[in-house]
């Protein structure tokens, strides 16, 4: 049947979306598949009902696409599609409610303070300042608690700076995040399940070369420096594999996630966040994970689509 690359919608990460749907369509036509790129719009229903077979590869990041509002939509409609299913999803999207979840698993996240923006407003900055100074303490990551690609996400390293960094944060979205900034190195580990099981990709350890991995240090060629496998210990590396599976696991994770993490001077992996529609732009970690891996990402991409149509 035909595979359907969903990508663009309508979030903050439209662009970014575009370029992985892209990508991952050239990699499943390399493998010879059948493929549509399609955008999300009132068309999108009437278009997978009248094709018999299809399964869709959902490559839309941000809200409405990695949240799990289209996966049901897809579920109701009985196509099969790739990732996550819409519950599991929507968990996995919100930062405070997947931090909690991963928390309660045992594994090691930072502090973290969700506010919604009405509790702002009506304890007003000052009186939050004065709270997660002593809650969080300095410096800590402000970030919006539905979100991606660290749109609206700041390190606030003396309370001056916090109220605008919230304000930051609720440009994209009602919830806010704060949380306790991890000092470390940046990991990201990819997990995916080609039918056998759910496996753990190498670790890419990510160095910005601004120092801060932000919009631009992500989507830039040569912004950023990507280390495939990581320099950290073997046994580091395996922690970090480790949590990225329990992650998967606890969450209740289909085919494909990646988990964002910061190992510590003492080499302990911290859990971030984790990614149901990871990036699969030409400067993605996903990607390059799967090729350091021996393998190619149209057979993994193949393989994802094989699975989601049995
Ligand atoms: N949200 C972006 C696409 C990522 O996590 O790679
Ligand atoms: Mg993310």
């Amino acid at each position: 049947g035909t595979v359907v690359v969903l990508a663009g919608g309508l979030s903050h990460e439209r662009d970014v979306s575009l370029r992985s749907g892209r990508r991952v369509a050239q990699a499943l036509r390399s493998q010879g598949a059948d493929v549509v790129e399609s955008d999300v719009d009132s068309a999108l229903v009437p278009r997978l009902t009248e094709l018999a077979d299809a399964v869709v590869f959902p490559v839309l990041h941000g809200e409405a696409g990695e949240d799990g509002a289209l996966r049901e939509v897809l579920a109701l409609l009985g196509v099969p599609f790739v990732g996550s299913v819409g519950a599991a999803s929507r968990v996995a999207f919100d930062k405070s409610i997947a931090t909690t979840v991963v928390a309660e698993a045992g594994l090691r996240t930072p502090a973290q303070v969700a506010l919604p923006h009405e509790i702002f407003r009506e304890l007003g900055a000052a009186a939050l300042v004065a709270a997660l100074g002593q809650q969080i303490g300095f410096p800590m990551m402000v970030k919006p608690s539905r979100g991606g690609s660290a749109l609206g996400c700041s390190k606030v390293s003396r309370a001056e700076e916090l109220p605008a960094a919230m304000v930051g944060a609720y440009a994209y979205g009602a919830v806010a995040v704060v949380e306790e900034f991890v000092e470390g190195t940046e990991v990201t580990v990819a997990v995916v399940d080609r039918g056998a099981g759910p496996t753990a990709l190498p670790a890419v350890e990510i160095r910005p070369d601004s120092g801060v991995y932000d919009y631009t240090a992500r989507y830039t060629a040569g912004a950023t420096r990507f280390l495939c496998p990581a320099e950290v210990e073997p046994e580091v590396a395996t922690r970090c594999a480790a949590l990225a599976l329990q992650v998967h696991e606890e969450l209740g994770l289909r085919d494909l996630s990646r988990t964002d993490l910061i190992v510590t001077a003492e080499g302990e992996p911290v859990f971030l966040e984790v990614n149901v529609a990871p990036g699969m732009t030409e400067t993605s970690a996903v990607p390059l994970a799967i090729e350091a891996a021996g393998w190619s990402l149209g057979r993994m991409c193949a393989d994802l689509v094989r699975t989601a149509a049995a």
